[in-house]
């Protein structure tokens, strides 16, 4: 943690999810809502398609919602993207840019993911910006140049606590049950907060900086009391409310 910083705690529901998920929505509302909201923010990132339908089963609940990507323009012959306008008009307030699966799927590269957050930012979004490094770049010593290379790449001048979150998920930790050693983590999100503060002063002391990568109810307590963990962001355990609010409840233990 980072005294302070209120953490978040993010779900990216990558391509899962049906119309079917506003119980599950529901239940994370009468459970946040009810005793987390004052400790831990929480947002959630269904797939685009879902995206109006879970902000009008979010509306009057504290739970933000967004996108899991946008197109750098606002309009035009792009077939099968969106814009950040449109999520907008869908009832979000945030975006995921530069996720490692995007980046692999979609072979994105840093100035494509700084072009999305600059598009988000001037609809108005939060852009939560992903990095992390391959499991080869870790083996080979390589994270902290990745990571470095990613921040100045990634992120566009400008970025603010308000405007900007830095997720940072080891690629090889996605999906596979493996989480980096405690000391690893912290070195890694130690270092992305040095950057931010020589890049952007205060507000990269403020910025949030979320640990991603096969985070759950057993681990988040750990993770989050690791300097500079102002969060999680969550794949297959934000898929279930008990799971996803079991995380959050440890965030709350730590404050
Ligand atoms: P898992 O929590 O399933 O490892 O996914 C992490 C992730 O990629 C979140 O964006």
């Amino acid at each position: 943690m980072t005294p302070e910083i209120k953490p978040v705690v993010a779900g990216n529901w990558k391509m899962n999810g049906s119309s079917n998920s506003q119980s599950m929505v529901r239940e994370l509302v009468a459970g946040y809502d009810q005793k987390l909201q004052g400790q831990v923010d929480m947002a959630i990132f269904p797939p685009s398609i879902l995206l109006a339908q879970t902000a009008s089963w979010l509306s009057g609940s504290k739970i933000s919602c967004g996108a899991q990507d946008c197109h750098a323009n606002q309009s035009g012959a792009h077939t099968g993207d969106i814009a950040a306008d449109m999520i907008v008009d869908a009832g979000g307030t945030m975006v995921l840019v530069g996720h490692s699966e995007r980046r692999v799927d979609h072979n994105e590269s840093n100035d494509e993911v700084a072009a999305k957050a600059r598009a988000a930012w001037q609809s108005g979004l939060t852009a939560f910006i992903c990095i992390g490094e391959l499991e080869a770049e870790r083996r080979s010593g390589k994270t902290l140049d990745v990571l470095a290379e990613q921040l100045a790449g990634s992120v566009p001048d400008g970025a603010t606590a308000a405007n900007a979150v830095i997720a940072y998920e080891p690629v090889w930790a996605i999906g596979t049950g493996l989480v980096p050693e405690a000391s690893d983590v912290e070195e890694a999100h130690a270092f992305i907060r040095k950057q931010l503060v020589e890049r952007f002063g205060n507000a990269g002391a403020t910025m949030r900086i979320l640990y991603g990568g096969s985070v759950k109810p057993g681990n988040a307590g750990e993770l989050m009391a690791i300097n500079n963990v102002d969060g999680a962001l969550v794949g297959g355990a934000s898929l279930k409310a008990e799971d996803f609010l079991g995380i959050c409840e440890a965030y709350r233990n730590m404050t």
